[in-house]
């Protein structure tokens, strides 16, 4: 007996960064194609005809035209606590976290609530087809555990921290600089790389954390250095005066970061919207990256990403909902969004380069792209399968695409949860929600 598992129908292949070269050199799709599943990994990828021959004694699934074999998609950057407020009316970045996200965020004081919202949150995201995310958690460890724990229990690889803050948040949602270093070093001995665990360092912003935490979490980073650090910066231009009055030494925004500590290889920045020159020549030769929140960035109403030109510099980025400042816990919505950003700028994203920018992409934002975001022999088998398809207006158009870039695209700026079709994790395909 075999526990080997062959998937027989379209898969998405990727063999380099459509950033850098023709999207049709780095993505493709084959129509007749098959990975094969064993032990929590991908073990075999080709064509169909020869899998079968190759692997006859593995248990086959075979999937139709309309369904697209998919990596799991990588959500590089949300809020978990955010959960239960997304969607909130009206407010620019610093009022809409004063008036909804730090009360919400206080109610995770209740080590219980946390605990609910971490098993809702993985659960509406993996209905979209979300295999791993990085999230911010509260001040509060117990998020960290909640979330880390809901995680594990699931099977999945995921990346979080807890939520530094010392200053700029109300009573009850802040720490020290000593208690955010001691109780993350205490979260990194604890959950950083057990099962599918990444810890990452985790200031909220420059706004609310002191120089001294700053420089607390920079220390920390060098003692753990394989650690990410996540971080928000240059959101709003209102955030962008702010952080220059609280830090009138800094050259500019990233200087807050890189004067404590906290600019690396491994550092992940959210949003990135409104760089200075300096600030994009710094990002380009430490290797950070950068992710970008389209959902969030038109919702909160922050402004138009440089995907191209930042890609064109080098700088990897990832994508992600950034729930609940996103609107959407939804990947497909969020490449849409993208897409509809690129058309704002004048840059049009190729569905490829769609696709890959939330999967791979998203997985090196991460440094994960070894284990995660492609379908490749020895990666983790999370699979997200798509059906391309899924409603009526959809089909329609897809019944009219001349190919199957059109149909995969019509998924992307028209799908919902109802085409995520099947979500594997780890070689195992999880139930469908009741
Ligand atoms: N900047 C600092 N905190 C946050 C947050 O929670 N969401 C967003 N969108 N930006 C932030
Ligand atoms: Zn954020």
């Amino acid at each position: 007996m075999t526990d080997d598992t062959l998937l027989l129908g379209p898969t998405l292949r990727f063999d380099g960064d459509p950033f850098h070269l023709p999207w049709a050199e780095a993505v493709s799709i084959d129509t007749d194609g098959a990975v094969l599943l064993r032990d929590g990994h991908i073990a075999d990828v080709g064509r169909a005809a020869a899998l079968t021959v190759a692997h006859p004694r593995a248990r086959q699934l075979r999937y139709d035209a309309d369904r697209l074999i998919c990596p799991g998609f990588v959500d590089a950057h949300m809020h978990y606590p955010q959960t239960a407020i997304i969607a909130s009316w009206g407010k620019r970045l610093i009022d809409w976290l004063n008036d909804y996200t730090f009360p919400e965020e206080m109610r995770l004081a209740d080590p219980t609530y946390a605990r609910e919202i971490a098993a809702r949150y993985l659960d509406l995201t993996l209905a979209q087809g979300t295999t791993t995310v990085a999230s911010y958690c509260t001040i509060h460890p117990h998020s960290v555990d909640a979330l880390f724990g809901a995680a594990a229990d699931r099977g999945l690889r995921i990346v979080a921290g807890k939520t530094c803050m010392d200053r700029n948040a109300p009573e009850g949602l802040r720490d020290t600089a000593q208690s955010a270093y001691d109780d993350s070093k205490a979260l990194i001995t604890r959950w950083h790389g057990r099962g599918r665990a990444t810890y990452a360092i985790t200031p909220r912003f420059s706004p609310t954390s002191t120089p001294d935490q700053l420089a607390a979490l920079g220390a920390l980073w060098t003692e753990h250095p394989d650690c990410l650090m996540q971080t928000h910066l240059s959101e709003q231009t209102d955030e962008i005066d702010w952080v220059r009055d609280l830090y009138p030494q800094a050259r500019d925004y990233l200087d807050t970061y890189e004067t404590h500590g906290l600019l690396g290889e491994r550092a992940v920045y959210g949003h990135a919207i409104h760089l200075t020159p300096r600030e994009i020549d710094r990002l380009a030769e430490t290797g950070a990256a950068l992710v970008h929140c389209p959902t969030s960035n038109t919702f909160i109403g922050s402004g138009l990403f440089d995907l191209r030109g930042l890609a064109g510099r080098g700088i990897p980025a990832g994508l992600a909902t950034d729930t609940g400042g996103g609107s959407s816990f939804s990947m497909l919505r969020t490449m849409a969004a993208a897409y509809e950003i690129g058309q704002l700028r004048g840059t049009p994203l190729h569905a490829a380069q769609l696709i890959w920018l939330a999967t791979a992409g998203s997985a090196r934002s991460l440094h994960l792209q070894d284990r995660i975001g492609s379908i490749n022999p020895g990666q983790e088998a999370d699979l997200t399968i798509l059906d391309l398809a899924s409603t009526p207006a959809i089909a329609q158009r897809s019944a009219n695409a001349s190919d199957i870039w059109e149909t995969l695209f019509a998924t992307i700026m028209m799908g919902d949860d109802r085409a995520i079709a099947e979500v594997w994790i780890a070689g195992r395909q999880i139930p469908a929600p009741p």
